[in-house]
């Protein structure tokens, strides 16, 4: 089980101390949401900001949460930054893209996540496991923090568990939007294991305060 806090929603000026407060409480992973505009109706980080997070926090992993149709521009110029996931949504792009795209991240060394909005069919994710790591099951639709978990993902994130058991048992599910002490238990008991957590680690009072409250949740 593994939080990975969404710094998106995070006061974005003093982003630095916030990412610092959140490691000092035990995080190992932060999931960085990157909206270009297009695919999503909204705007977030460039690949500065993750060189700068990896120059600062080396050892702690930025996984990148791709919502972009352009990822000959952006796949390459994260992966540079110092990506350590990139997570590619199934919706961006035909399948002959997404199969190169996965490929360039498995021959950089880069961990390969395939992301799935809530109204995508979770069968699409037998032919790609050969070459992901992991899932995202998208419980919110995506382009904003602060949303509300969709109840309807809990049956989705079962069916998913099943099938990737029947394929291969070590890639896991994590789950992104509107998680928090509730909803994150609901998650685990689907079979989710890692959970992107935004407003309910950032905007909630204290960090530290929120992410024991979550990983005593999930543990
Ligand atoms: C939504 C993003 C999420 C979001 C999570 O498009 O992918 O990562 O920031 O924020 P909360 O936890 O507030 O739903
Ligand atoms: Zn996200």
């Amino acid at each position: 089980m593994l939080i990975a806090p969404s710094i998106l929603n995070a006061d974005n000026l003093s982003l630095g101390e916030k990412i610092k407060k959140a490691t000092d409480a035990g995080i190992t992973r932060f999931h960085i949401d990157i909206m270009d505009g297009h695919f999503v109706p909204n705007l977030s980080f460039g690949p500065e900001l993750v060189s700068d997070f990896k120059r600062e926090f080396p050892m702690i992993d930025a996984e990148i949460h791709l919502m972009s149709d352009n990822p000959k521009l952006l796949v390459p110029a994260f992966v540079k930054a110092g990506a350590d996931l990139v997570e590619l949504h199934y919706e961006a792009m035909d399948e002959g893209k997404l199969n190169y795209w996965l490929d360039y991240l498995n021959s950089n060394s880069v961990k390969a996540v395939l992301v799935l909005n809530p109204d995508t069919p979770i069968s699409v994710l037998e032919k790609f496991a050969p070459k992901i790591n992991q899932v995202l099951l998208m419980t919110v639709y995506p382009g904003f923090g602060g949303q509300k978990f969709l109840q309807e993902s809990v049956s989705r994130i079962k069916e998913a568990r099943q099938l990737l058991d029947q394929i291969n048992p070590k890639i896991p599910i994590e789950v992104d939007g509107g998680i928090d002490g509730e909803t994150a238990k609901i998650a685990k008991d689907a079979g989710a294991e890692i959970f992107v957590a935004g407003s309910y680690i950032f905007r909630n009072g204290s960090i530290s305060e929120q992410i024991n409250k979550l990983n005593e949740i999930i543990k």
